[in-house]
């Protein structure tokens, strides 16, 4: 059944009245989810609602600054905490750990923000799908299964979870907001802590965000659902004519409706062959570009 937008932004917006009586706070991401339940929180509390944008060092080149950018007219309130992450990820292999860290930091960063802005209510745009795969035991979606049990919020309002992702870009083009963010490829919680295998260093962020806007530079005209570059490990190269132990870096594009499933998608050999010449020659810590051709099931979209 098709969705009434109208009719689900009064109902949202109602529901965010009703349940929250005081001050309240929303993470944005920049993801269209959280632009939407920002927007419509906006609408239904006007001023008692703070939008906070996290700078967890996760995310991908330059898109802190886009963030804020964006978000200008909002009384946004950035947090720099990336070492707080880092730190936090120090020694962290295990993917479901990694989740758990990185949803655990946040929450303790919108704690932290929450005392200080006076906030008791914390807003999140959670869909369906993520309540679904961490309900079903398969990955802990980092606002979902991978939050804490104590969390020091009245109460946490997620008024987009029965919506599905094309909904939810339904309910953005509805409300108005600029196509720039209703057409944003989904990007995870956890950010590129899960397109990095193993431990998350400093080195490894930068070459990953490096890799992954050449991806994005030569893929996002072909229309994926989502396209990214993670860092698998390392692997031995020639450049020159001396051996280098380099970066191994995957491209993953997808093509998808809803992220439940996922096909890989049939790029044309050139543009698969032009990145692993860009990402080889503008990014000379890596060695080796692979493309990774698994669908979902029974791969995943992200790495871990
Ligand atoms: P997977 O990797 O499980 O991802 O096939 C399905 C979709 O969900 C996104 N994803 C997340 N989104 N928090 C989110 O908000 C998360 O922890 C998370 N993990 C994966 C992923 O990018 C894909 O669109």
């Amino acid at each position: 059944m098709a969705l009434n937008v109208e009719q689900f932004a009064d109902d949202a917006m109602a529901e965010i009245r009703r349940q929250v009586d005081g001050q309240a706070i929303i993470g944005l991401s920049g993801g269209v989810d959280s632009a939407v339940c920002a927007f419509l929180a906006h609408k239904a509390i006007g001023d008692r609602l703070t939008p906070v944008y996290v700078d967890s060092g996760l995310m991908r080149e330059n898109e802190s600054e886009r963030i804020v950018e964006l978000f200008s007219k909002f009384r946004l309130v950035k947090v720099d905490a990336q070492d707080r992450f880092l730190n936090a990820l120090k020694g962290v292999t295990d993917p479901e750990e990694k989740r758990k860290v990185v949803g655990e930091t946040f929450i303790r960063v919108f704690e932290d923000e929450a005392k200080r802005i006076g906030a008791d209510y914390l807003i999140q745009g959670t869909i369906y799908p993520d309540r679904i795969e961490s309900e079903g035991g398969i990955k802990s979606h980092h606002n979902v299964g991978g939050l804490p049990d104590n969390i020091d919020f009245k109460g946490i309002v997620e008024p987009l979870r029965d919506l599905y992702k094309d909904e939810v870009r339904e309910v953005a083009r509805g409300l108005g907001m600029p196509e720039e963010i209703c057409e944003r490829m989904p990007y995870p919680g956890p950010g590129l802590s899960v397109r990095i295998l193993g431990e998350v260093t400093k080195e490894k962020l930068d070459v990953v965000q490096r890799a992954n806007t050449i991806v994005e530079e030569e893929l996002l005209p072909f229309g994926p659902w989502q396209a990214f570059a993670a860092v698998l490990g390392k692997a031995t190269g020639v450049k020159g004519d001396v051996r280098a132990y380099g970066w191994v870096i995957a491209v993953r594009a997808v093509s998808s409706r809803d992220a439940m499933t996922a096909d890989a998608m049939e790029l044309p050999w050139d543009a698969l062959k032009r990145i692993s010449q860009r990402i080889t020659g503008e990014v000379p810590e890596v060695s080796r570009v692979v493309y990774d051709l698994t669908p979902k099931p029974p791969g995943t979209i992200e790495f871990e």
